[in-house]
């Protein structure tokens, strides 16, 4: 951490190792080096490495399941984010990668003489297994019937342990569904004419705009309280046919058609329904959402594609 006087005042350079630094991370990083901070992003390979260093973020190689390789990583670290993903692998994959893979940060961290300041690691709301469509808060039961997220639950609680024996000041975010700009698994399934309204379309989605994710990170960095954890979802969830319609009518394009529930997605365990509440995020720590509902987000999203020339469906004929 070196302090700095920039302008009228003095601010604090923080080095930031960012792990995983992948579609959110290098967003983040991006953002942290406009707000002056100094910022690693660590990924298997050097393959994205002009990515990285477009936006300033310096690019380090190693893998988060490989001790030996994070030992090798050029410290100390005032900041740490793991936002490292599975890329959709299976359930030992989510072990490797997200369970083993936050033990090694774990014991590398705490053995330095200096560990960081704040580590926040970014979760998801899959952890919350309720299916009747009722509001969830941080202190709702994490009781999820898929395997892959109930390792998200153990590797929470790794986290929160860590915090609890104060090895470093562990923050948890648990995210919803990511969109923004290229993402955004349902909206791209319904421009390909591949989405399906599952059962009756009632089932709540979740969601939150990459940026907003980034402002949550930046803040949990800040002033998130260790041990904790905190929701980052937008302002409204949403049933999907009304997403979908939201879409349909936005768009000028037919509806998708129904499928029964799960056939739509190919889950067949572990499909939850629930209402993802951010109270905490917004009073605790103040974080303000740019993109607080799915309609200001896409309509972003879908003025960036008109203009880039990339709408192009065609509106295809119904029987
Ligand atoms: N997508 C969602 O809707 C969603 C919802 C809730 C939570 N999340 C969480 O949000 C975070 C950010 O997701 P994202 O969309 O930014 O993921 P992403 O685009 O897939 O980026 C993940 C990055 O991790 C790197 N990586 C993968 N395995 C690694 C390993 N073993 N060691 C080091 N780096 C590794 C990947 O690069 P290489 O392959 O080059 O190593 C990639 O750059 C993740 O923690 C994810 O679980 C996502």
């Amino acid at each position: 951490m070196i302090e700095e006087f920039v302008g009228r005042g003095y601010y604090w350079v923080m080095r930031v190792l960012i792990v995983g630094c992948g579609y959110v991370g290098v967003a983040l990083g991006a953002e942290l080096v406009k707000q002056g901070h100094e910022v690693l992003g660590m990924r298997r390979s050097a393959e994205g490495e002009t990515e990285l260093s477009a936006v300033g973020i310096k690019p380090v190689v190693a893998d988060v399941t490989k001790p030996e390789e994070l030992a090798q990583l050029p410290g100390p670290f005032d900041w740490v984010v793991n936002c490292v993903s599975s890329t959709k692998g299976g359930v030992e994959e989510y072990r490797a990668v997200y369970l083993q893979g936050t033990r090694n940060l774990v014991e590398w961290l705490a053995a330095s003489p200096t560990p960081p300041k704040k580590f926040v690691y970014t979760s998801s709301t899959s952890v919350y297994g309720q299916t009747d469509g009722s509001p969830v808060k941080e202190s709702s039961p994490t009781e999820p019937a898929s395997e892959t997220s109930r390792v998200l639950v153990e590797t929470e609680r790794v986290l929160v342990e860590a915090a609890q024996q104060r090895k470093f000041p562990a923050v948890i975010l648990r995210v919803a569904g990511i969109y923004g700009p290229e993402r955004g698994h349902l909206f791209l399934q319904y421009l390909k004419n591949e989405a399906k309204i599952e059962g009756q379309g009632e089932r709540i989605i979740n969601m939150v705009h990459r940026d907003d994710l980034v402002t949550a990170i930046v803040t949990a960095l800040k002033s998130g309280r260790a041990g904790e954890v905190y929701n980052v979802v937008d302002d409204e969830p949403i049933a999907q046919i009304h997403f979908l319609r939201w879409l349909s009518e936005t768009l000028g394009k037919w509806m998708p058609p129904f499928a029964a529930e799960g056939e739509g997605t190919g889950r067949k365990r572990g499909i939850t329904n629930k209402k993802v509440q951010n109270r905490k995020l917004k009073m605790e720590m103040g974080c303000q959402f740019k993109y607080p509902n799915f309609r200001k987000g896409y309509t972003a999203e879908i003025q960036r594609l008109d203009q880039a020339g990339k709408l192009d469906f065609k509106p295809e004929p119904r029987e």
